[in-house]
C-alpha cells in the first residue's frame, strides 16, 4: 500500500498549492491513502471548515492538526461532526475531536491515522507514548487493519526519534511535523517502521518557516510588540512523503516527496 502525507500547510500559497497538486501527485505516486497537516492552512494559524472541505475534494482521505487546532473557533463544532479531521490524541481528556482515525482506502483496505504531540517545547500535554499504547493495544497491525500511520506533531528531534523507536514493529511509519522545515534522515527502522523526523511545510519558504521574513526578525532583534505575523505569500515547496508497505503493514520504502517553489524538488521513482 502507498501512503501519501504532506507538512503542515502554511497560509493560502501552502494551501492552494495542496489542493491544486493533490488529485495529479495521488495519481502520479499510485497512493491509496492521502494525508495532510493543515494546522496552519488559515491565514497561518488554524483551518477554516472550508479549507478542509476543498482538501477533502482535492483528494485528502484525513487532515490532522496540532498545537493551532484550535486557533480557528469554527473548527470546534466542524471537528465534532468531520471524523476525518483528526487533532492529537494526548489532548486532555474531553477535547472536541479525536485525535485517530481508521479510515478506508477505495479498494477497501483499512489505515489507521493518529496525531500526537510532544512536550518538549510545547504546551503541557498529555503522555503521547501512552496515549498511543492505549490506542495499539485496541488497533494492531494485521487482524484485518493494513497500515498505521502517526503524525507525531512536535518540536524536538530526540522526542520525534525516541517516540518512533518506542512503537518500531507496531506501526507501519511515523512522520514528524510542527517545525516546518524538512529532514533528511527518511529510513526504515530495524522492525520494519518508516520514519523522518520532519516532513517539512508547504509553503513559502522565502521566509521564516513559512511567515513573513521582517515582523519574524524583529521578533528576535527587539522586545517589542510588532506587527501580527502573516504567512509568506510566494510560491509554495510542497513537503511531504511517501511510504510504501508490505502485507504485514510494515514499511519497504519512505521517500521525500518536494514539489515547486524554491526547494531542490524530490519524487519518489514509482514502479
Ligand atoms: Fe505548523
Ligand atoms: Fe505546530
Amino acid at each position: 500500500m502507498k501512503l501519501l502525507i504532506l507538512g503542515d500547510l502554511v497560509g493560502r500559497s501552502g494551501r492552494e498549492a495542496a489542493v491544486k497538486a493533490l488529485p495529479r501527485l495521488r495519481e502520479d505516486l499510485g497512493a491509496d491513502f492521502v494525508a495532510v497537516n493543515a494546522e496552519n492552512a488559515s491565514h497561518g494559524f488554524g483551518l477554516a471548515p472550508d479549507m478542509a472541505e476543498a482538501l477533502f475534494a482535492a483528494g485528502a482521505d484525513a487532515i490532522t492538526l496540532g498545537n493551532h487546532a484550535w486557533d480557528r473557533k469554527e473548527i470546534i463544532p466542524y471537528i465534532a461532526r468531520e471524523k476525518r479531521l483528526l487533532r492529537p490524541l494526548n489532548f486532555p481528556p474531553g477535547s472536541p475531536g479525536a485525535g485517530a482515525g481508521v479510515f478506508s482506502t477505495r479498494d477497501g483496505r483499512k489505515v489507521l491515522l493518529a496525531q500526537v504531540m510532544g512536550r518538549l517545547f510545547m504546551e503541557p500535554m498529555d503522555d503521547p507514548f501512552r496515549a498511543v499504547e492505549e490506542l495499539l493495544a485496541r488497533h494492531r497491525l494485521g487482524n484485518g487493519l493494513h497500515a498505521a500511520l502517526i503524525d507525531f506533531h512536535g518540536e524536538a528531534t530526540s522526542e520525534k526519534m525516541a517516540f518512533a523507536h518506542a512503537f518500531d514493529g507496531r506501526v507501519s511509519a511515523v512522520v514528524g511535523t510542527h517545525t516546518h522545515v524538512p529532514t533528511a534522515d527518511h529510513q526504515i527502522f530495524p522492525g520494519g517502521t518508516g520514519y523522518v523526523t520532519d516532513l517539512g511545510m508547504c509553503g513559502d519558504y522565502d521566509s521564516v518557516i513559512g511567515m513573513t521574513k521582517e515582523p519574524a526578525i524583529l521578533r528576535f532583534t527587539r522586545k517589542m510588540p510588532g506587527d501580527r505575523l502573516a504567512p509568506a505569500e510566494g510560491a509554495a515547496t510542497l513537503c511531504g512523503a511517501l511510504i510504501e508497505t508490505n502485507e504485514a503493514g510494515l514499511a519497504i520504502g519512505i521517500a521525500p516527496v518536494r514539489v515547486g517553489g524554491r526547494l531542490a524538488g524530490a519524487m519518489p521513482a514509482v514502479g
